[in-house]
């Protein structure tokens, strides 16, 4: 298969090209698009076979379910049980955009979205031409992000083609995705909510919205039983071994392990460091960090470097989101 890829302006994205690529979806084929997040990769989320397509293109295990996106609040309802008001109160202040709800699922999500769960999630993009794809398909999108299963998130249209390349017949190009790591997951659909994957939105600002929200995070090797299935396996992965500084002797400690390893790369989140490596300053807001992350992690691979080493991450909460996927990507915590 040869997978072409089409541009599109992210701001006006051209609606005749838009509405000749949503009948990719509608005909029960793949489609991967930009979203402010990172990319997806779409299916018609009610087309069982279309759904399952997206499983062999990425390699996914068939227990991590999709989330669904949707184009307008009003689509919601056939998807869900119920709307309770929690749902509500959260989407209107964060819908569209970077912000997943899991609620009970209607009959008519097929289980191949779920993997059986009797939960589905939903999220309402804000990248117009994930809205616009939406929108001409007539029909909700089940999107994973556009990668292999397992490596960093594609934030550009050439990683999704790196990635999928013969295995998607399509793949929109809107540009670099403006935030660059994964929505923000809340499962709405029990008594507490819970955080599931944290992301740009601060755990005190739900609470402040939901009032009692549960927040375990998941750590990389833990035995806890896990409630969002994806969030179990390795991911977001380069080719280069991950490894995490955390102490505040840092600087010495990274010089010590380049004695040892000196094909490294060292991402930095400071500016005043130097190393006698490959180094890049990735950024020390969190806004920057998850803009640059999944982007450098690919770079750095393609230097052919055997470690790529991170400073610190902030402990301040908005830093949640990037240290969650750094921490799920490292080999070593230091
Ligand atoms: O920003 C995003 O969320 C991107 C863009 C494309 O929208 N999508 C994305 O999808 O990150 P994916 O498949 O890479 O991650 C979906 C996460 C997984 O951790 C999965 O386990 C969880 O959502 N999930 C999906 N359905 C669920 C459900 N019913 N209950 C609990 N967790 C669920
Ligand atoms: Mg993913």
């Amino acid at each position: 298969m040869k997978t072409e890829i089409i541009k599109l302006s992210p701001k006006k994205p051209n609606e005749k090209l838009l509405k000749e690529i949503s009948k990719q979806i509608s005909d029960g084929n793949l489609v991967a698009f930009p979203t402010e997040t990172v990319y997806g990769l779409g299916a018609n989320a009610l087309d069982d076979k279309a759904v399952k397509k997206i499983f062999t293109a990425k390699g996914r295990p068939t227990d991590n379910p999709l989330i669904v996106h949707i184009a307008k609040f009003s689509d919601l309802k056939a998807l869900v049980e119920k709307i309770p008001a929690k749902a509500k109160k959260l989407t209107s202040k964060f819908w569209p955009g970077p912000l997943t709800i899991v609620l009970k699922k209607k009959k008519i999500i097929p289980d191949s979205v779920t993997c059986g769960l009797d939960t589905v999630a939903i999220r309402m993009p804000e990248n117009k031409i994930a809205l616009g794809l939406i929108k001409y398909s007539n029909c909700p999108i089940a999107a994973p992000s556009a990668n292999s299963s397992g490596k960093p998130s594609p934030t550009t249209a050439h990683h999704v083609f790196e990635d999928l390349n013969g295995k998607i017949p399509a793949v929109i190009d809107g540009g670099k995705t403006k935030i660059g790591i994964e929505s923000t997951v809340v499962d709405l659909s029990g008594e507490t909510p819970i955080l599931l994957r944290p992301g740009m939105i601060k755990l005190s600002l739900l609470k402040k919205i939901l009032g009692d929200v549960i927040y375990e995070k998941s750590e990389k090797n833990s035995t806890a039983p896990v409630r969002s299935p994806g969030m179990k396996y390795t991911h977001y992965s380069p080719k280069a071994k991950v490894v995490l500084f955390k102490e505040k002797n840092f600087a010495a400690n990274i010089q010590k392990f380049l004695k040892l390893h000196p094909n490294c790369a060292v991402l930095k989140t400071s500016k005043i460091t130097n190393y006698p490596c490959k180094q890049t300053f990735i950024g020390n807001t969190h806004k920057q960090i998850a803009k640059n992350i999944f982007s450098t992690y690919r770079k750095m691979d393609k230097l052919g470097v055997d470690f790529i080493l991170l400073e610190p991450i902030s402990e301040n909460e908005e830093f949640e989101g990037v240290k969650n996927r750094i921490t799920k990507s490292a080999y070593k915590i230091i």
